[in-house]
């Protein structure tokens, strides 16, 4: 079924996601989309996240996709489930689950969950993880401006996730789910701090296995072909086509489009 997948984000983050599934399924055409002039919804309330939700839904449903992934851990962990009940006869990968499987097989004793406020607040995590390990929560809210602004390698950037995880590291965590889609862009630094020992789980990674699989089972992968991509965002700010290709590690056209 040559359908395209649609994924969505509040912003750029959502793009690490993209970029695993273009990895993992070549022959994909791809429709993205991020909410650039509303984003960060990690500071919102699950109603206007929702709210916002659906109307990327309902601009995704436009372009006839075969499947939409929630590429945003504060959609996934606040919106999803209404999503999954108000629109029944679409598919939905969320990022949250893939992570949390992933977590489950890698942790000894103690799983780490690092995200937004809106996501540590959803208490998702601590739901799906269950009761078999010892979970430590923390919110690094500064983590996605010093994505967004490209502060990547910086002393000061080193010095904010010290101390974010320094609760983490007190309670010995094994295995810490990076539960943000912008905090690839930050997994060399939090190696770094936490130490080889710890397994970092980057949900990119395994959405797009997770894709992969659905896809499979519901018989709808695309036949070998050279793929379409479309990038749509709600704003294009001065630096962002910069950013999106960074963030995706190729260089793509980008789309304004008007929502709400
Ligand atoms: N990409 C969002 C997430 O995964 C974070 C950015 C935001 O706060 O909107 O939670």
């Amino acid at each position: 079924m040559n359908k395209p997948i649609g994924i969505f984000d509040s912003g750029i983050g959502g793009l690490t996601v993209a970029r695993e599934i273009i990895k993992t399924l070549p022959y994909e055409d791809i429709i993205y989309f991020g909410d650039t002039a509303r984003v960060p919804y990690g500071s919102k309330s699950k109603e206007t996240i929702t709210r916002f939700s659906k109307e990327i839904v309902d601009f995704l449903l436009g372009k006839k996709v075969k499947l939409i992934v929630v590429a945003c851990n504060t959609a996934s962990s606040n919106a999803l489930p209404e999503l999954e009940s108000n629109y029944k006869d679409i598919p939905f990968v969320g990022v949250v689950k893939p992570s949390v499987k992933k977590a489950l097989s890698l942790a000894k004793r103690v799983i780490g969950v690092i995200g937004t406020r809106a996501t540590i607040e959803s208490g998702i995590y601590s739901t799906v993880l269950g009761d078999r390990f010892k979970i430590v929560q923390k919110s690094c809210p500064l983590f996605v401006p010093l994505v967004e602004e490209g502060f990547i390698n910086t002393p000061f950037t080193r010095e904010i996730t010290e101390f974010y995880l320094n609760p983490l590291q007190k309670e010995n965590v094994d295995a810490l789910i990076l539960g943000c889609t912008h905090y690839p862009m930050l997994k060399n630094v939090i190696g770094d701090v936490l130490g080889e020992e710890v397994n970092l789980v980057d949900s990119a990674v395994e959405v797009a296995t997770f894709v992969g699989e659905l896809l499979d089972t519901e018989g709808t992968k695309n036949n070998r072909r050279t793929p379409t991509y479309s990038f749509y965002f709600s704003d294009i700010p001065q630096n962002l086509s910069k950013m999106v290709d960074r963030f995706l590690g190729r260089k793509v056209e980008i789309e304004k489009v008007f929502l709400g």
